[in-house]
């Protein structure tokens, strides 16, 4: 199957650095104007000027006319948990009229009200409710997704949740297993006991499923200590690590993800300079995760800026979930960048995509619009990337296309 892409308004590539993006790398979007695009299969295979690309088409191309409209690179969103059962708009409520985000998982609400509905449901319910999830997200323009467990917290409660996750499509997930999210009703005072569990029944098998493991590192919560313990073993079972780090106190957890050489270190809302220089020392990928900060109500955004003044390859994510970030939208997190933590628009599409790309180890495939890369892009109802942060909380995505084939026509799945 042959396809032509012509009369892109900004056709942004983002070619370029083939390593993740740091300083003035990320305000080099690698715009065509004019642009055009040929794709075979799943591939892209040629990007140019309309010009150049135009007299390459023949009869076995489908062409597709863009009309004037802006297409980028799918968003990779690098941090979501997709797979739940119901949902906590009950504690939204409570929030709204003052109780905060620990106050509720202290009384046995939060992630654990969250485990006890997910454990009671099946593998294909969860899919189900995954999949509506799954169709936001494109609709919303992401065609890959990092994906959590963390909400069965028993070994086949987990496997459930990652077999459902691996059932997803058909958008690009990447497996990752987060049975240290919190300490489960049953081992509760018992949770050296839990790790146990965690590390030698749960690790090895929900390894065969996952690609990366994850933790809550957060006092009351899994201490670094223990982090570095559960965080060890995963490396030995074969996954890579990501680590839900200084969320909502400085523990050192930024630290540990750099001792630990960590892929990324997601969150860091109350991480200080020494962390991030050991971030920047470590090259770990620092996962910032601006919509639950906005969603829990507070103002204390990450330092955006100090991370890029210090070199680091920054990512954006939506931390899509039923607690703290209930938006799978990129757009809305790229709004939330610009506004509240003063990153330029280029600088928060490239942290979008091709270094959430990196972050993933999937910088060979996507996250830019490049010959040889697998076809997932967007057509979006505007003409100019700034358009897409600018207008917020709507959904400008007009056509996503995935590994070659469109998902979204005409802003409908
Ligand atoms: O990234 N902090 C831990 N995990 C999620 C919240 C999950 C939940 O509240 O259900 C987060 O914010
Ligand atoms: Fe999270």
């Amino acid at each position: 199957m042959k396809t032509a892409i012509l009369r892109c308004s900004q056709l942004v590539t983002l070619a370029g650095p083939q390593h993740p993006r740091t300083g003035a790398e990320l305000c080099d979007l690698a715009i065509i104007p004019d642009g055009a695009m040929l794709i075979e299969d799943h591939r892209i295979t040629r990007t140019g000027l309309r010009s150049q690309i135009e007299p390459l088409i023949d009869s076995s191309y489908s062409v597709i006319d863009a009309a004037r409209r802006l297409v980028m690179p799918g968003f990779v969103d690098a941090h979501t948990h997709p797979v739940f059962a119901g949902n906590r708009a009950a504690e939204f409520e409570q929030r709204a009229s003052g109780a905060t985000y620990a106050e509720i998982a202290a009384a046995g609400g939060g992630i654990r009200s969250t485990v006890r509905q997910t454990r009671a449901a099946t593998e294909d319910e969860l899919v189900a409710s995954g999949q509506r999830y799954v169709n936001w997200f494109l609709r919303n323009g992401t065609t890959t997704i990092e994906a959590k467990s963390g909400y069965g917290l028993t070994l086949d409660d987990e496997l459930k949740l990652l077999r459902a996750i691996r059932r997803l499509s058909p958008i690009r997930t990447v497996p990752t297993f987060l049975g240290a999210h919190e300490i489960p009703d049953e081992y509760r005072g018992r949770k050296a006991e839990y790790i146990r569990v965690l590390i030698h029944e749960m690790l090895p098998e929900a390894s065969k499923l996952a690609e990366y493991c994850d933790i809550f590192c957060e006092p009351g919560i899994f201490s670094v200590e223990e982090g570095r313990e559960i965080l060890t073993a995963a490396r030995n079972a074969g996954l890579g690590l990501r680590m839900h780090a200084d969320q909502l106190s400085n523990s050192g957890a930024a630290a540990l993800a750099a001792e630990l050489r960590a892929a990324t270190a997601d969150h860091l809302e109350h991480t200080d300079a020494l962390g991030i220089a050991a971030l920047k020392a470590a090259r770990v990928q620092p996962v910032l995760l601006p919509g639950a900060v906005y969603a829990l109500g507070s103002t204390h955004y990450p330092t955006a800026r100090d991370m890029i003044a210090a070199g680091l390859a920054i990512v954006l994510a939506t931390d899509f979930n039923p607690g703290s970030s209930p938006t799978p939208s990129m757009p809305m997190i790229l709004s939330l960048a610009c506004t509240q933590m003063k990153m330029t628009p280029a600088e928060a599409i490239t942290a979008a995509t091709i270094n959430a790309a990196h972050s993933l180890n999937r910088a060979h495939e996507i996250g830019s619009l490049e010959p040889g890369k697998l076809a997932d892009l967007v057509i979006y109802d505007c003409e100019d990337y700034r358009e897409v942060p600018y207008f917020f909380g709507i959904e400008q995505a007009h056509v996503v296309f995935i590994n070659g084939r469109s998902a979204v026509e005409d802003g409908k799945l």
